[in-house]
């Protein structure tokens, strides 16, 4: 089997040998944009080379990005313990060209390395254009020989990538690979596309546009390549399963976990265990690029991350720190490839230690009141907005928790009551000439 580690390593030099500058992966925090809260594809460091507002001594690059999506525009937080392929922290392969090759060199190089180098067979693969991009359709034909009917024409924004609101955007060709009859679902742009069966597994954006605040769109200086490939997806591709979670790396996370709970991660158990790996990684992650837990911001982004693994960590039983203990083995199979997580690993462990414990006493109050409060609902009824805030206030769950805590019950949150609490507080509070109370 390849390891994640390989995969990621395979990637990189497959690149390097056709004269791609291997970039190491920027932060997690922006360096080069204030309106994104963390770096959530491969191509945002290279943001201002592809607008031509900087330049590189190189044309092309190649990198593994970390990347989160837990806030803003991408937010895969909510879903994480629950599929097969959401992530908050993820590492996003990519190669890049700055106004070098185009479509042509984009497809070669994809075909390359999914078919010849990683040996996937062509009759597994299908791929999509935008439907009205005849070039990369003759492309794909010329190039990879796949039949018409596996090259399919998409009309939605799923063909169409861009950033943010604002940014370089363009066209884009998908990489589909299929899991198989077993697993239900059809080909993209089908009836039945968002079954499982055919995942994507890497994105070529065709760079040639960039959005701006007033919604105009002008040309980029140079057509350019943008592509983004889960390193995850791709090695459960590679490993031979169909969920993410089933990579070595989550396996061995999740057997530590198991280990330290004594609770298998099988049935109802089986998400806590998936978050708490996940959750485990982007808060390492963002501690060790400078992120501190706080009340706002990047900050609070974190603490949810924190609280939501504490959540799961206490439903399994679990009384003391445990993504504390956790990091020092996440550092181990990680911190080769990103030294930062070593250099990190004693704030790592004390801020988690100290978020948990801090947190432990809350969560045990806010919890028996959140059974309290939904004793007496009728099944099914929302969560009263009220009782959401005093949580969010008084106890220090961020909405997102409640509503998660509430899921397995199917129960929702009266999200209207709870903006409208928060918003009379905050209108209190600015009468008396204070802040309020703050949020623990
Ligand atoms: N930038 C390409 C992607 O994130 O899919």
């Amino acid at each position: 089997m390849t390891s994640l580690k390989d995969i990621r390593a395979q990637f990189l030099e497959f690149f390097a040998s056709r004269d791609h500058f291997v970039a190491p992966s920027a932060p997690l925090v922006p360096q080069n944009d204030p309106t994104l809260l963390f770096v959530n594809a491969g191509m945002v460091p290279f943001k201002n080379v592809f607008t031509g507002v900087e330049t590189r001594d190189y044309k092309r690059a190649a990198s593994s990005q970390k990347c989160v999506r837990a806030g803003g525009k991408h937010n895969d937080l909510d879903n994480v313990g629950y599929t097969a392929r959401h992530h908050t922290f993820f590492e996003m392969l990519g190669n890049f060209s700055f106004g070098d090759y185009f479509k042509d060199g984009a497809i070669e190089n994809a075909w390359d390395l999914v078919h010849r180098q990683f040996g996937l067979p062509a009759e597994k693969l299908t791929v999509t254009v935008y439907h009205t991009d005849d070039e990369a359709f003759d492309l794909w034909r010329k190039i990879s020989g796949l039949p018409e009917s596996r090259i399919i024409r998409i009309a939605t924004s799923d063909n169409f990538w861009a950033m943010g609101d604002t940014g370089p955007c363009g066209p884009c060709s998908e990489i589909f690979y299929d899991h198989g009859e077993h697993i239900p679902g059809g080909p993209p742009g089908s009836p039945d596309e968002d079954g499982d069966r055919f995942v994507e597994i890497w994105n070529l954006v065709f760079m040639q546009y960039e959005k701006h605040g007033d919604g105009s769109q002008t040309d980029l200086p140079k057509p350019s390549i943008d592509t983004g490939m889960g390193l995850e997806r791709i090695a459960a591709v590679l490993q031979g399963v169909h969920d993410n979670y089933d990579v070595d790396l989550f396996r061995t996370l999740i057997a530590a976990s198991v280990d330290l709970t004594g609770r298998k991660a099988e049935g109802a158990d089986a998400p806590a265990h998936r978050v708490i790996a996940d959750h485990l990684r982007a808060t390492s992650f963002l501690i060790a690029d400078g992120v501190a837990p706080s009340n706002e911001g990047r900050g609070y982004v974190l603490r949810r991350i924190m609280r939501r693994a504490m959540r799961y960590a206490h439903q399994l039983g679990v009384r003391d720190p445990l993504l504390a203990r956790l990091a020092p083995l996440l550092v181990r199979e990680m911190g080769g490839a990103f030294p930062e997580l070593g250099r990190a690993e004693p704030l790592i462990v004390e801020t988690l230690k100290s978020e948990e414990e801090k947190f432990r006493s809350l969560l045990d109050r806010g919890l028996k009141l959140l059974d309290e409060e939904t004793e007496n609902l009728p099944a099914g009824a929302a969560l009263p907005g009220a009782a959401a805030f005093k949580l969010y206030d008084t106890y220090g769950f961020p909405l997102d928790l409640t509503q998660d805590a509430l899921r397995r019950e199917g129960r929702e949150v009266d999200v209207e009551g709870f903006d409208a609490a928060m918003k009379a507080q905050r209108e209190a509070a600015r009468r008396l000439g204070g802040v309020g109370r703050r949020r623990r």
